[in-house]
């Protein structure tokens, strides 16, 4: 079946904005995701006294919802302070486009984590975030479980409600974490897994993520 875009997708894909690389930039970098290998690099220039993003420009090497969310997110981006691209979501930049298909949902995830990351790089860079790592707490956790999506509904894992358990072994750095499977997600679950694992991993103090399928009861649709 045809993956049905909507028409500010399909321009933002015919005609990306800010493509390439902003001469002189303050920060550079780079985020893949695992589940489709797609990869996405945002160069900033940031204004050092106030914090305002002053340009923004971005190199895709993805779908066409990569590179239409990524020419999204720097329209979006461009003249937001630091703590404003803090607070991003992925829904702002699929709201901007009219919505994504459920399937491609991750691709929106992918352009805000990359241009949170360069914003966090270039605050470490500056001395104004540190490496610091934070006890791990099971808040955290949940908060990164909010990115990952169901590829079938679109939705986060913690929107469907099928976080079931969340264990944390401090010492180790060892996260467990029980997910609620559907019949018809059977065929998600290694993408998923690879997605929990990697939003899970980037957080401070994480050594292993250990991720378990329980079957649900009843088939959802
Ligand atoms: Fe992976 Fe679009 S970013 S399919």
């Amino acid at each position: 079946m045809a993956i049905k875009y909507s028409n500010k997708v399909i321009e933002h894909f015919m005609e990306p904005q800010n493509v390439g690389e902003v001469e002189g930039a303050d920060v550079i970098a780079t985020e893949g995701s695992p589940a489709c290998g797609d990869m996405i690099t945002f160069s900033l220039k940031i204004n050092p006294e106030t914090r305002v993003i002053e340009d923004v420009k971005f190199r895709s090497f993805g779908c066409a919802s990569n590179i239409a969310t990524a020419s999204m997110t720097t329209l979006l981006a461009k003249g937001k302070t630091t703590e404003e691209i803090k607070r991003m979501r992925h829904r702002d930049i699929t709201k901007s486009l009219d919505g994504l298909p459920a399937v491609k949902m991750h691709c929106s995830v992918l352009a805000v984590d990359a241009l949170k990351s360069a914003v966090h790089k270039w605050e470490v860079n500056h001395g104004l975030a540190v490496e610091e790592k934070p006890e791990l707490d099971r808040r955290e956790v949940w908060k990164a479980l909010t990115d990952v999506l169901n590829p079938r509904t679109g939705l986060s894992l913690v929107e469907a409600k099928v976080v079931n358990n969340i264990e944390i072994e401090q010492d180790e750095g060892r996260v467990f974490i029980e997910i609620m499977l559907c019949d018809l997600d059977e065929m998600f679950a290694e993408a998923m897994e690879e997605e929990i694992s990697e939003h899970v991993q980037a957080l401070p103090g994480v050594q292993k993520v250990l991720v378990q399928f329980k079957r649900c009861e009843h088939s959802s649709a």
